[in-house]
């Protein structure tokens, strides 16, 4: 089933089809993203400091459609590699399970690329901080964890553009957006 993110066009679905690469970054600004002002915060800095702009999340935004068509296979690359670990299997055995899991990730990354940090992204991530906090989870398995992440989007990517300058900004977006998301996260 597609992820709708709030007020999403399902134009926006329709757009990735076979088309080449060429153009992509421009039409990617035609994308509506949204920054929120998060007045009297540190966010902004936060965002300023990586260089995560609206401009970024409108590309981000654009990437959706693809990232959900590689969504199952992300997760299943992720979760071998966690399972791998039997410190790590343990834990989730104690406190979850994989399908559960599989589940919240699916969501959650789906929401990453849905073009809008808002309150209720920020809260989705404090609540991931917390829970992680609660099955003490340390910073190290999940920084690791992260590169999985980062690696399988890079795959991703590099498979879906030819054109290695493109795929370059790209990834570099999306590494921007993994660097709010950790700072959010293990603050
Ligand atoms: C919970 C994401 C790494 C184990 C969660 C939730 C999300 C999430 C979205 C659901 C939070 C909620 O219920 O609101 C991530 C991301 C990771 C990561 C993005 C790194 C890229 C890990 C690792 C483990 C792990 C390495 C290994 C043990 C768990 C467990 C829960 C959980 C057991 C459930 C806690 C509970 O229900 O009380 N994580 N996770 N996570 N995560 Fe992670």
């Amino acid at each position: 089933m597609l992820y709708m993110c709030p007020f999403q066009k399902l134009s926006n679905f329709l757009s990735f089809g076979n088309k080449q690469d060429k153009n992509w970054i421009n039409e990617a600004s035609e994308e509506t993203a949204t920054i929120e002002s998060f007045n009297g915060t540190e966010l902004v800095s936060q965002m300023k400091l990586i260089g995560l702009t609206v401009e970024d999340l409108k590309m981000i935004k654009k990437l959706q459609p693809l990232i959900e068509e590689h969504i199952d296979e992300i997760i299943t690359g992720f979760y071998q590699s966690v399972l791998d670990i039997p410190k790590l299997k343990q834990m989730i055995a104690k406190y979850s399970s994989i399908d559960r899991l599989r589940a919240t990730l699916k969501q959650h990354l789906l929401q990453m690329f849905c073009g809008t940090i808002d309150e209720e992204y920020i809260r989705t991530r404090l609540k991931i901080a917390e829970a992680h906090h609660r099955i003490g989870l340390e910073s190290k398995w999940y920084l690791g964890a992260f590169q999985k992440l980062q690696n399988s989007f890079s795959n991703v990517i590099s498979k879906k553009f030819h054109n290695q300058e493109e795929a370059q900004i790209i990834n570099n977006i999306i590494a921007k957006l993994l660097n709010f998301e950790q700072q959010l996260v293990l603050d």
